[in-house]
Order: C-alpha cells, then structure tokens, then sequence
C-alpha cells in the first residue's frame, strides 16, 4: 500500500466496537494495534492525536475512563485497538480481576495483533505494572510512547529518554510531539502485516 493511502486510512477512522468480556471480542479481521498503558496515561488521546480528530476516542480527566477494549476501523485495511487502562488503585479488586481476563484474551490470543504501543507517563515511566505488562508482551511487537511530553523541560525529556533507552518516543497529544513519527512507525508495522497477509 502507498504512503498516501496511509493518510488518507488514519484520517478515516471510525468507531466499531466496544467489548467488555472476552467473548465479546470480534472475530479476527484486518492488521491491528493496540494502545495499552496504566490509567490516565493518555492512551485515548493519543489514539486522537494519530487519527487527527478531536475526540472520537472518549478520554477523561477520570482515570478509569475506558473500561472496554474499543475497535477504531481504518477503513477496512487495519485497525487501532483502545486497550483499558490498569494500576488505578480505586479500581475494585473484581473490576481489575475482569481487566486481567479481558485483556490477556486478547493481547494472548489475537492472531491479527500487529504490536502494541505501550504508553507510559514521561514524568512516571516503567512503573512494575509497566514492567510486568511488557514482560507479559513477550516476542509481541511493541512502541514506548512516553506521553505528556509537554509536561517536561527539554532536559528532563532528554534525562527521561535516556533512562528507559532508545527506543522509546517522546509523545504529547497536546503539542503533538511525535505524532508523525509514531503514525510513520505504525505504518510500518500495518503494511509488514498486510504484506504477509497478501503476498505478491
Ligand atoms: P483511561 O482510559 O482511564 O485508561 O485513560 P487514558 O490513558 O485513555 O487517558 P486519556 O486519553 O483519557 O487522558 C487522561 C487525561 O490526560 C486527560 O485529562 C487528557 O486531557 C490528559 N492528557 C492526555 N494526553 C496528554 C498530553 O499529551 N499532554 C497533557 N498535558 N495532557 C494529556
Ligand atoms: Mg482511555
């Protein structure tokens, strides 16, 4: 697929699904990526930024906000997948023992799983819970998106990135820092995916 084909998908995304137990999870369909990262750390907005819209993620103040795994579908070519956030400790312990299912069902046996971006507060990365998760994520693909950039000075960015290493991105939805270098990346991992779906 060409590049242009590319701006024209993420700036046409639409809302599919919101599923909130592993049996509701969709069958399989094209190439996906999903946003995973504790509360509040931005991953809805994020998903935003990289679409170019306003808010057709739902993001809060309120961690806590997405309590559902939420299916973004680009145009029938891929799709972003808007993962719940964990580490909120006012979550009720049931509430996050049904997060646990619902989101080791899909990131263990989603078959059309391209990678998983794993967002992480600039200010607060690679908390245990972080570590764990990308423990957890194994051989999967995976982006360090650390989000909220903006909330740090240049040095502090810089003293950050140095400390969770170098393949990590600075992010901001806010003054959109890293925005097209994240979609570049991403792009990448969606046409590898369709490659091998489809060879030529
Ligand atoms: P959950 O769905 O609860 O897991 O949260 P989330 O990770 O989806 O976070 P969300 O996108 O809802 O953002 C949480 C809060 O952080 C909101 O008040 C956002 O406006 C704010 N926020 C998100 N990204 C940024 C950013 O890059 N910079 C700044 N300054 N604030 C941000
Ligand atoms: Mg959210």
């Amino acid at each position: 697929m060409e590049r242009r084909d590319f701006i024209r998908l993420f700036s046409q995304a639409q809302f599919v699904a919101a599923v909130g137990r592993p049996e509701g999870l969709p069958p399989p369909g094209p190439p996906e990526v999903a946003f995973a990262g504790r509360s509040n750390v931005g991953k809805s907005s994020a998903i935003n930024a990289l679409l170019g819209r306003r808010s057709l993620a739902r993001t809060s103040k309120t961690p806590g906000r997405t309590q559902t795994i939420n299916f973004y579908d680009l145009d029938g070519v891929a799709q972003l997948v808007d993962l719940p956030g964990y580490g909120y400790a006012r979550v009720p312990q049931a509430v996050r023992a049904q997060w646990q299912s619902l989101v080791s069902a899909y990131l263990q046996d989603r078959t059309t799983l391209a990678g998983v971006v794993v967002i992480m507060d600039a200010r607060h990365p690679l908390t245990p819970l972080d570590r764990q998760l990308l423990a957890w994520l194994g051989d999967i693909r995976r982006l360090l998106l650390l989000s909220k950039a903006d909330k740090l000075s240049r040095a502090e960015q810089a003293a950050t990135l140095k400390r969770v290493g170098g393949e990590a991105l600075l992010f901001s939805s806010v003054t959109r820092q890293g925005v097209e270098e994240c979609r570049g990346l991403l792009e990448g991992w969606l046409q590898q995916a369709a490659e091998i779906k489809s060879p030529r």
